[in-house]
């Protein structure tokens, strides 16, 4: 803590007093950090013009009663006889009013209470004191302690606060009900370490929570919060998953996996079966086992056993080897949900193909032409920027893979700009010439005469969608394969 620290601790003592109504002022409490200077003010205040000081003395209460340690005359040398704090104090001033003194660097055992006296005439002696409070920062720190998973309440994590002054005060938070123990050890120059112990009855279930060692000290501006993880130490618990209810005979890559928890983590893992040893084709890699090719060794119960430092558990897993594989998905309800996925997926696809299917042979009808099957009808386009593009077609090809969704205006109006070749798709189907790619009709055109009520016409679908029954839009639905044709 540097200055600005020291003076806020200085802040903390209160507003300058005197004493019982006296007019010596002083800080009736300063606190400051061991290592640091002390200030102790203290001022004659509302001294008249009569008032003579004769000299000031700085005393402390101490075990052996009074102790001059400081003394201030008007024509001799500051006077320090204490002998503790002896070259470590000093006046601030050298004026009679003011007898402000400075002592630092501070010790602990510096703490106590110090009284500034005048000595005047007339009025005799008057005198307030200050209590000094010297504080030391402890070091903190938590660990847990691994314990092993029992009934019994154990400490399961300790927190210390070394060499603070005064004494730091340690609580716990904590997820699991526990109960805290602490003890105190002083030094030999005041500083106290605290250590505190938090137990529970250490389950499984202890194991990974996390709780916080929460120190408070009046030279923390907020209490410090220390993390602790627990770690309960237990043997492993062990199933086996995997199993799909369709081992067939010939089956390839069939697997099983054993899951086991643990503190530590179990990491050796044994499979056989309930015959003893392994088949030929199955394969133990670690918590995996792997059958290459399902046979009726393989028709047994096959057993993982998990191994930690703590000792062992084994999970059992029998296998029925079925001579077909399974086709209904009845022993497995991952076989039903997938099968009743694929059913729905595949309704909803032919559904999908019907409904669009109907809507272009209702339109090709409405047309009067078999766009799908023939080239449609074409008319010669507008004397401005026409043919000459075909390489634009390519675009055309890949817009029915858009949504069939009306479209916002502005997007068609988009494709009109850059698709320059525009005039070549617009025409109506006309019977005279069947060998256009007109069947890309739609879009576009409004400035050929009533194109847009046509285009409507054409495409009940996007009546149907509620279409906002701009002309352009449904271009999209229809361009399919006519543009093969370009
Ligand atoms: C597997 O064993 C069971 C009896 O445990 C038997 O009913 C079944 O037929 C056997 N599977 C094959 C394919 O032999």
């Amino acid at each position: 803590m540097g200055a600005p620290g020291a003076a806020a601790l200085l802040l903390l003592g209160g507003l300058l007093c005197g004493a019982g109504g006296q007019r010596v002022q002083v800080q009736e409490e300063v606190v400051a950090l061991a290592g640091e200077d002390a200030v102790l003010p203290c001022v004659l205040g509302a001294a008249g013009p009569d008032l003579k000081v004769s000299q000031v003395t700085w005393v402390r209460a101490g075990r052996g009663g009074r102790q001059n340690v400081a003394v201030l005359h008007p024509r001799l040398a500051p006077s320090f006889p204490g002998a503790g704090a002896g070259g470590r104090l000093r006046f601030q001033g050298r004026s009679l009013q003011d007898a402000t003194l400075l002592l630092g660097p501070l010790r602990l055992d510096d703490q106590g209470v110090y009284t500034c006296e005048f000595a005047t005439y007339p009025d005799g002696n008057q005198g307030a004191s200050t209590r000094l409070l010297v504080l030391a920062k402890p070091e903190n720190r938590a660990e847990r302690r691994e314990v092993a998973a029992g009934s019994v309440p154990t400490p399961v994590a300790t927190c210390t606060a070394a060499g603070g002054h005064p004494a730091a005060n340690i609580s716990w938070e904590s997820p699991v009900p526990g109960t805290a123990e602490a003890s105190a050890e002083a030094a030999a120059d005041g500083a106290v370490t605290v250590t505190s112990r938090f137990s529970i009855v250490p389950t499984r279930a202890a194991d990974g929570q996390r709780l916080a060692c929460v120190v408070s000290h009046p030279s923390l501006p907020q209490p410090e919060s220390l993390p602790v993880t627990l770690s309960v130490l237990y043997p492993p618990v062990a199933s086996i998953s995997g199993y799909d209810h369709n081992w067939y005979l010939q089956r390839r890559e069939a697997a099983l996996h054993c899951d086991a928890v643990g503190n530590p983590a179990p990491t050796t893992f044994a499979w056989s079966t309930s015959s003893g040893l392994l088949p030929p084709s199955a394969e133990a890699r670690g918590s995996r086992l792997l059958v290459h090719t399902v046979d009726l060794l393989a028709n047994t119960t096959f057993i993982c056993r998990a191994s930690n430092a703590l000792g062992s558990a084994a999970a059992r897993q029998p296998v029925l080897v079925l001579a077909q594989p399974r086709t209904d998905g009845a022993g497995a309800t991952g076989g039903i949900i997938g099968g009743i996925v694929a059913g729905i997926v595949a309704t909803a696809v032919v559904a999908t193909g019907v409904v669009i299917c109907r809507q272009q042979r209702k339109n090709r009808t409405a047309r009067g032409d078999d766009s799908l099957d023939e080239p449609p009808p074409y008319k010669p386009p507008p004397p401005h920027e026409k043919l000459q593009e075909p390489p634009w077609a390519p675009e055309r090809q890949l817009l029915p893979l858009q949504p069939l969704g009306p479209e916002p205006p502005d997007e068609a109006g988009g494709t009109l700009a850059s698709g320059q070749a525009l005039p070549r798709y617009h025409e109506l189907p006309t019977a005279e010439e069947p060998d256009g790619d007109g069947d890309e009709d739609r879009d576009e055109d409004k400035d050929r005469d009533g194109d847009g009520s046509y285009m409507e016409q054409l495409n009940p679908l996007y009546e149907e969608l509620g279409s906002d029954g701009d002309a352009a839009a449904p271009a999209q639905g229809f361009v399919m394969s006519p543009a093969v044709y370009v």
